[in-house]
């Protein structure tokens, strides 16, 4: 079955990955300048699904939200609050770990990846269009106070993940 937009966002999955592996193969250096470009990718590609993929799946469902889609959002919160402090390997990490799990239930078969294609056939290219013309979202400078980490953390619990206990599992 040909399946662009799955294809689309499957693909950014894995550019956004081997940005941020070439990041951190200096470690314990991180590579500021790949993992801004990593950082605004992935926020951008956030967007993307919040604001076109997702939202035109839902409206085709009759404003039905999707099965994943709260799990899915909230780990988006969680995603998008771990890019806000400085990153550490630490913070890389547990990163790659939530990555790892949200990318396999939006690129699944049954995921949402399908769920949503499927939900907008009717659209297909003219989505593909607006997807290709969305511009990079602006960011801001990292935030270094405790209270970043804090809601990162508490945004993360929300998701159903524990920062605490998968850097424990990193260290053993
Ligand atoms: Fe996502
Ligand atoms: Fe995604």
């Amino acid at each position: 079955m040909n399946l662009p937009l799955h294809d689309f966002f499957t693909q950014d999955h894995r550019r956004l990955e081997s940005i941020l592996e070439k990041a951190i193969q200096t470690q314990p250096e991180i590579d500021l300048a790949l993992y801004s470009e990593f950082r605004i990718g992935l926020l951008t590609h956030i967007k993307m699904e919040e604001k076109i993929f997702f939202l035109a799946a839902q409206r085709a469902n009759d404003n039905v939200p999707l099965p994943f889609a709260a799990q899915l959002r909230l780990e988006h919160g969680a995603i998008t609050a771990l890019l806000v402090p400085s990153p550490t390997q630490e913070l890389v990490h547990v990163l790659m770990h939530v990555l790892d799990k949200h990318d396999e239930v939006e690129e699944k078969q049954g995921g949402m990846y399908e769920a949503c294609e499927k939900l907008t056939q009717q659209e297909t290219q003219e989505l593909l269009l607006q997807l290709k013309a969305v511009t990079p979202v602006p960011v801001h400078p990292h935030n270094d106070a405790p209270i970043a980490m804090e809601a990162a953390k508490r945004a993360l619990l929300r998701a159903g993940y524990n920062y605490d206990e998968i850097v424990q599992h990193l260290n053993q």
